[in-house]
């Protein structure tokens, strides 16, 4: 009888894993479980552009334990760029790897795709399925969208089965392969079109009532660019750059950004409006995206705030004075007011039981304490810009 009810679990267990449907409908069910804690809080844990293989960079999984450990977070979203490996069994391993501090930590995960995760011989689908089968939250809503794994994960209410938030997760794509077009792909009319729609019947069962949220994808919108630079009237060599007919300063205004911005944004060189479906629906109080490993800026673009969460990675090219992980705050009773704070390598490192400085060839404490103080010194310049910027607005 014993032996019975073990093959019977067993078959269970094969159709489960060998079912891309069924393992899509225990994701949405698993989705069901996030939900404000009692105290009214929600923590979203952000890793962007890992870029890691199958033997993960020891610095790399102790910045994301330490962090974990510290912020013990409700959620953990991988941003995109997660793993840059060739071959399904390093594949599996390197995806192993990655999860294993939150799986060990018994953390709800999900995932998005950035541009380079399907570069080294697998397809988006085939990787989504390891994913997957190593209980990722993202579910693939409609298959026949662009992209692979757009989705949305309500957390609901600390007291009551009403959504009282949404995580949108998109894919924004690779490369645009659109006849004759170049750069970074962007998020489809398609995908836009089924956000709307899958809005509004969240909005339904809410009694009518929009449902506030977030986005989180790999690659800024285009927008950022009249958030940050200035209009040009005309192209001057070497000091502006045109983006989709529009000519802007080589370099952003200072006193517009909240962080850091060490690398030229990269979005997509052509667009279908995704800002524009945002205001529309009204629900989207912040996005969060990587794919520009160095910068931490946050921005507010028509009153959505716009943030680029900087690289975990030792293994892509980062700068160590924004090397982190981002982490949400959301307050159920005040959705639009949540915290937001990049957690920094360096930071800790500093702590007093951190393990990071006696990684062999990492850096040591003394390294770590020149960044804190350089960040500190930089931040308090930028709080002047930004006062000035307060006070004498049109200036700039
Ligand atoms: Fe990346």
């Amino acid at each position: 009888m014993k032996k019975r009810i073990a093959a019977l679990l067993s078959m269970l267990l094969v159709l489960t894993l060998l079912c891309p449907a069924a393992t899509a409908f225990a994701a949405q069910d698993a989705s069901a479980a996030l939900r404000f804690r009692a105290d009214g809080t929600f923590k979203i844990m952000l890793f962007a552009d890992a870029h890691d293989d199958d033997v993960m960079e020891p610095t790399t999984t102790a910045l994301m334990e330490e962090a974990l450990d510290r912020c013990r977070p409700d959620l953990v979203i991988y941003l995109g760029d997660n793993t840059c490996v060739r071959g399904y069994d390093k594949q599996v391993q390197a995806i192993d790897a990655l999860t294993r501090p939150v799986r060990d930590r018994g953390i709800p995960f999900a995932m998005v795709f950035g541009n380079h995760d399907d570069e080294f011989g697998m397809t988006r689908e085939e990787i989504f399925e390891i994913y997957q089968s190593f209980g990722c939250l993202t579910y693939d809503a409609d298959p026949a969208l662009h992209g692979v794994g757009n989705c949305s994960l309500p957390v609901l209410a600390s007291g009551s089965d009403t959504p009282a938030f949404n995580l949108w997760l998109i894919d924004s794509g690779s490369n645009n392969e659109d006849e004759g077009a170049s750069g970074y792909d962007y998020v489809h009319e398609d995908q836009l079109n089924w956000y709307k729609a899958t809005a509004a019947a969240l909005a339904e069962q809410n009694g009518g009532k929009t449902v506030p949220a977030m986005v989180f994808q790999h690659i800024v919108i285009p927008e950022i660019y009249d958030a940050l630079y200035v209009k040009m009237p005309r192209p001057i060599e070497k000091l502006t750059q045109e983006r989709l007919g529009t000519i802007y300063s080589i370099a952003p205004v200072m006193t517009r950004l909240n962080g850091y911005w060490l690398e030229q944004c990269c979005p997509p060189d052509v667009y279908d409006g995704e800002l524009a479906a945002w205001k529309e629906v009204g629900d989207v109080i912040a996005e969060f995206h990587g794919h520009d490993h160095k910068n931490s800026y946050e921005v507010d673009v028509d009153g959505i705030d716009i943030i680029n969460v900087p690289t975990c990675g030792e293994a892509a090219y980062h700068s160590d004075i924004n090397r982190g992980v981002g982490l949400i705050t959301l307050h159920e009773d005040d959705p639009a007011n949540y915290d937001y704070e990049l957690i920094r390598l360096y930071d800790l490192a500093l702590q007093k039981d951190s393990q990071i400085c006696s990684i062999e060839g990492t850096e040591s404490k003394a390294h770590y304490f020149g960044l804190k103080v350089a960040d500190t010194i930089v931040m308090f310049l930028f709080r002047l810009c930004r006062l000035y910027y307060r006070i004498f607005p049109k200036i700039l």
